[in-house]
């Protein structure tokens, strides 16, 4: 068994030793009958403290990222403007936008990634048959035409309804270009950039918030030292101005690969913090980089293994939120978890340095099991970015041509978003282990929020490949008289959605879960599922 257990007894300094026997004794008897009994009844345990919610899970957790990256931009969100096979509003996929209007997806990182530190973004304004064609050099070598630029991109993101967050380029630009970029979409006086935009069609700023520092600054971003990063973002950060009308701008630091908490730590103690509201971390989920595994037939060998890389999450939250404490106590600055999901070995036959990848039930349970860990730190971590929207890695959305799908990883951030915006509800979680040989993981994760309305909502997800698992779940202090379902499952876990068969993973109607009092819950999830329950 595995349990996360919030501490709740304390000793007073001065209680006399025999009491505390006593009281261990007692205690302890309580613990090896209450044992005991669950044996006999089910094996996993919540206890969800519906009085103690306090912390709000942000919507901004439900982020994607979009970068010039094989078919993510070109041939995934947009098609051109001449193009006439494929319904497109201003060359953007119709079918794309629907459906990521359902996802709600609250904010969209463009141009990059890698590319971000390449990108001039003046190439990507004006008129399209002068703009420079440039390579791609990160992704494929290939001819980069810029006809998807800022106002393309800006423009989709008020179609899709979502924050647009732009990752400026340190690596090979300058601190003049980024300044001009920003008051290029957010200015609305008279100025040199803000001529330009409207020279270019577009009267009214973007008022773009959400503004990133460079990415990956210690590899493709310019290889620096943290040291050297955390002077440069000073200097950066210091000319991306707010212009008064953006409701406070926030400026994103490049972060930490994953374990590297020496560059947490660095960066928060050297950047002064009134120039910094956020700090990224990115973290993908791979088995080893010199041999990823298949994307889809892949072992339960290799299917245990991404999972306990998607579960170092965990850990990894838990420690880089240690370091953001100690110099910001307060929870000023956000950990913004900018790039995650799981990596594997490229489609066979496609592009290598497309990155393109099926999506299998494997990918709904990483999502489900992120989901709930960043549900659990929502304090600290109030922004994240799964890698990457459409044909690259960890996708919501694939298209061929004029066919699109959606991923079993689009049915878990749309199930999920419920508990955009909600106090989350904390809770303590006693779970069986997924045994693989000698290996175990906790078989159950779980994350629970009351939303605007005052309805609870429960994600249970279950990465056991082979068991069911039973679930007792008691709502401390909740009072509750209905409660309904939907579940992700199915019966392989190389399952997944094709062009041939599109609906094949999609969520249905889950009737297993028996309320009983007003407060108790038993539900059963069968191996490798996902279940959001809402509850009045
Ligand atoms: O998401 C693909 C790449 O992974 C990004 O461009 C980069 O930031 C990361 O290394």
């Amino acid at each position: 068994m595995t349990s996360t257990r919030t501490q709740r007894i304390l000793w007073s300094k001065g209680a006399l030793p025999e009491i505390r026997t006593a009281f261990c004794l007692t205690a302890l008897c309580m613990v090896v009958t209450y044992s005991h009994l669950r044996a006999q009844t089910a094996d996993n345990q919540i206890t969800i403290h519906t009085t103690e919610a306090k912390d709000t899970i942000s919507r901004h957790i439900y982020g994607h990222f979009a970068e010039h990256l094989g078919r993510c931009i070109y041939g995934g969100f947009y098609v051109g403007e001449n193009n006439s096979e494929i319904p497109h509003t201003d060359g953007v996929r119709t079918d794309v936008i629907e459906a990521l209007k359902k996802l709600k997806i609250p904010n969209l990182r463009w141009p990059g990634g890698c590319f971000a530190d390449t990108y001039h973004w003046k190439d990507g304004i004006g008129p399209k048959e002068e703009r420079p064609e440039i390579v791609n050099v990160w992704w494929g070598g290939v001819t980069e035409d810029n006809s998807f630029g800022t106002h393309d991109f800006l423009n989709m993101c008020e179609a899709l309804e979502t924050e647009p967050y732009l990752a400026g380029n340190v690596g090979s630009g300058t601190v003049q270009e980024l300044a001009d970029w920003v008051q290029y979409v957010n200015f609305d006086g008279v100025s040199p950039m803000s001529a330009l935009r409207q020279e270019n069609g577009r009267e009214e700023p973007w008022k773009v918030k959400y503004w990133g520092i460079g990415n990956e600054a210690w590899g493709c971003g310019g290889n620096m030292t943290a040291e050297y990063y955390a002077n440069e973002y000073r200097k950066y950060a210091t000319f991306v101005a707010d212009w008064n009308n953006t409701g406070g701008i926030f400026r994103i630091a490049s972060g930490a690969s994953s374990d590297d908490y020496h560059w947490t730590e660095v960066l928060m103690k050297n950047i002064p913090h009134q120039l910094l509201e956020g700090v990224a971390l990115h973290h993908y989920s791979v088995i080893d980089w010199s041999n990823k595994g298949p994307d889809v037939d892949f072992s339960e060998e290799q299917y245990f293994t991404i999972l306990q890389k998607a579960m170092f999450m965990d850990e990894l939250i838990e420690k880089h939120t240690a370091i953001m404490d100690q110099y910001d106590p307060e929870k000023d600055v956000a950990l913004v978890v900018d790039e995650w999901g799981g990596w594997y070995e490229v489609r066979p036959g496609s592009n290598p340095g497309f990155l393109y990848q099926q999506n299998t039930m494997r990918d709904a349970m990483i999502a489900g099991t992120t989901l709930n860990i960043f549900h659990k730190y929502c304090d600290r971590v109030r922004m994240a970015n799964l890698a990457q929207t459409i044909n690259v890695l960890q996708a919501v959305i694939l298209t061929e041509d004029e066919k699109m799908l959606l991923t079993p990883t689009y049915h878990v951030m749309e199930m999920y978003n419920v508990h955009q915006d909600a106090v989350m509800m904390p809770l303590d979680i006693e779970t069986k282990d997924y045994m693989l040989g000698e290996e175990k993981l906790p078989a159950v994760s779980a994350s629970a929020s009351r939303d605007q309305n005052g309805v609870t909502h429960i994600s249970l997800v279950n990465i056991d490949a082979k068991n069911p698992q039973p679930i007792n779940i008691t709502l401390e202090g909740g009072k509750y008289s209905k409660i309904t379902g939907r579940i992700l499952s199915s019966s392989q876990l190389q399952d997944h959605n094709s062009f041939e068969d599109p609906d094949k993973i999609a969520p249905t109607e889950f009737k297993g879960a028996k309320l009983s009092g007003n407060n108790q819950l038993t539900v059963t999830l069968p191996p490798f599922s996902v279940v959001v329950l809402a509850l009045q």
